[in-house]
């Protein structure tokens, strides 16, 4: 059952200067389903719009962030909830932290920086929550003791905590409300790798322990193999390629997922490796047709006056190319002759 369904979302950034609008489209027609208690992937170079995504998903939008079309409806156990009809910012308030809970990018530096830790649990608690200072105590004491952190955390500051340990408060904080679903953009980026493999632990612990749902933001593909279930891939604004992380892994069918596969180092292999020619494209005046076909080794002049839609290519898998069109065509035409 999907907790979690987007319809064709479309959010951009408008400003106005000098008389003059401009909207950079980082958010451009975005459908995908994420299924109750799996881990969802988004993945896609620097500026492809995955933090832009989860804030207009999570009812975060605000200007010049604006949300121009699309559907984003919540499925809590039959309560359907379409976040952007909620005109009411208590309500959408109140669904966040205790339903939806965003861990943002760079959250190391959302904590507070002249108030303990304990404060920062209070203040999220207290929001939500009418409870005695006992009851506040030994719910946060279970989190974290379910989380491997040890309660003296809470009289620290931020600044004395490492980074791992202030990604790991974060990621508690956001959790300690067991929220249905969990959108994390970019929790271990900015972590050394032995770091970021206690977080990746932390995650799949949460995961575990609350049944929660996750969607998982990062450019980082090997964090999405060791994590996800299903992945997303975007490129400039849109999702090109979806499936199975297996799938996508073993068989990418678009050109650009193959791209960023190929760009990862492989064990063994000590030849340079390659990288699609070209920069991602500006989101103000992206490329005509298919976003990808500037750099695409396999550009068709279709490419350049359609937009490929994404479309089912095996079981579960979809991909927007018109290359796996024209694979289809070719076959048909095999077996009609
Ligand atoms: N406040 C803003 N005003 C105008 N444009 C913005 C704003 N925030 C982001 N953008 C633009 O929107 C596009 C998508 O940005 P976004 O932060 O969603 O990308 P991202 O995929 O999360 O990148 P990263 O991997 O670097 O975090 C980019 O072109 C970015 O420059
Ligand atoms: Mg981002």
């Amino acid at each position: 059952m999907a907790i979690l369904e987007v319809k064709d979302l479309q959010a951009y950034y408008i400003t106005h200067k000098y008389g003059r609008s401009t909207s950079v489209k980082a958010v451009d027609g975005v459908s995908f389903q994420v299924e109750k208690d799996e881990i969802y992937g988004i993945a896609g170079e620097s500026g492809c719009g995955k933090s832009t995504l989860l804030k207009a998903i999570s009812g975060l939008a605000k200007p010049p962030l604006e949300i121009l079309a699309g559907e984003v409806t919540y499925n809590f156990d039959g309560e359907r909830l379409d976040i952007l009809a909620l005109n009411d910012e208590k309500q959408r308030r109140k669904l966040r932290g205790a339903r939806i809970s965003l861990i943002p990018q760079g959250s190391m530096s959302v904590l507070n920086p002249v108030r303990r830790i304990r404060k920062s649990f209070e203040d999220i608690i207290r929001a939500h929550l009418d409870v005695s200072a006992e009851e506040f105590e030994e719910m946060v004491r279970k989190h974290l003791d379910a989380l491997g952190l040890d309660w003296t955390v809470m009289h620290t500051y931020p600044h004395q905590l490492s980074g791992g340990m202030r990604q790991r408060i974060t990621i508690a904080l956001s959790t300690i409300l067991k929220p249905d679903i969990v959108f994390a953009d970019e929790p271990t980026t900015a972590l050394d790798v032995v770091v970021q493999r206690g977080v990746v632990q932390l995650i799949r612990k949460i995961k575990e322990e609350q049944r929660s749902t996750l969607v998982l933001v990062t450019h980082d593909l090997s964090i999405h193999a060791k994590l996800c279930d299903r992945l997303a891939v975007m490129y400039a604004g849109k999702i090109v390629e979806e499936g199975e992380v297996e799938s996508i892994f073993s068989t990418p069918r678009h050109p650009y997922t193959r791209m960023l596969l190929n760009s990862l180092p492989k064990l063994g292999d000590s030849s340079a490796r390659s990288s699609a020619p070209g920069a991602p494209p500006s989101l103000v005046n992206p490329p005509s047709g298919c976003r990808f076909h500037p750099r695409c080794p396999h550009s068709m002049e279709l490419c350049r006056l359609e937009v490929p839609e994404l479309l089912e290519v095996g079981s579960g898998h979809r991909v927007a190319c018109f290359l796996e069109r024209r694979g289809a065509d070719a076959q048909r035409q095999a077996v009609g002759s």
